[in-house]
């Protein structure tokens, strides 16, 4: 799903995964700020977990040790950063989440193209939805693809999406997904005819972190 920029898409993930006041979720100290900003927006907190210095990818073991230091449930989620092109193992990170009931947003901002290699031999790409429930991308004037301001959202989870629709777009849904009303088009609402198309509900608070048409078609040239 494109959005207005990278930092949006962070935002919007955060929220989809339902981050409250207080819950703490982990991340790396060396990426930009909007990585743990997405935390606090929702009224997170974050908890910087420190990098591998020959990958200066998060280190796992460290993540780990934090994980087993503290009690079941201290922390909701991690948010790992593919760092100047490097790709994160999510193989291995799922595997340590579920076994805390954490969910993961790769960060995948510094490297669409990326990919490791999971244990099987297999190829994973950056943000292809394997491992992680959700991914983002930017496409500011510093990354691979540009289109002045701009990002995106990848998942394979179909609730997320229609969630990231509604929220994208001040938590509208004009007919995605199922209306809350039992609308009968035919009939209409209080006798008034409702057509189909024009009938929408807002379901949530939500934003408009839309990105325009012309800058899709920009990234689509570059
Ligand atoms: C790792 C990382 N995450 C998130 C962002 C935020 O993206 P944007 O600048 O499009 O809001 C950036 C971009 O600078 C980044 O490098």
């Amino acid at each position: 799903m494109a959005v207005a920029n990278g930092t949006a898409a962070l935002h919007l993930c955060t929220m989809t995964l339902g981050v409250k006041e207080g819950q703490k979720v982990i991340t790396t100290p060396i990426t930009f700020a909007a990585s743990a900003n997405c935390v606090r927006y929702c009224g997170g907190d974050v908890v910087f977990s420190d990098i591998d210095p020959d990958t200066y990818l998060l280190d796992i073991e460290k993540v780990r040790q934090l994980l087993t230091s503290s009690p079941k449930g201290t922390y909701q989620g991690i948010i790992p950063v593919d760092f100047a092109g490097r790709a994160v193992n999510l193989e291995a990170f799922r595997a340590l989440a579920d076994e805390y009931g954490l969910w993961i947003i790769e960060d995948a901002c510094h490297a669409p193209g990326g990919y490791f290699t999971d244990s099987k031999g297999i190829t994973q790409q950056c943000g292809n939805g394997n491992y992680a429930d959700l991914a983002i991308f930017s496409f500011h004037p510093v990354k691979h693809i540009a289109c002045g301001e701009g990002g995106m959202i990848t998942t394979n989870n179909e609730e997320h999406y229609k969630q990231l629709l509604r929220l994208r777009s001040h938590g509208i849904n004009k007919g995605d997904d199922q209306f809350l009303n039992d609308i009968d088009f035919a009939n209409g609402v209080d006798g008034e005819t409702t057509y189909p198309g024009w009938y929408m509900e807002m379901q949530q608070l939500g934003y408009n972190y839309r990105i325009t048409d012309i800058k899709v078609r920009l990234a689509y040239r570059s």
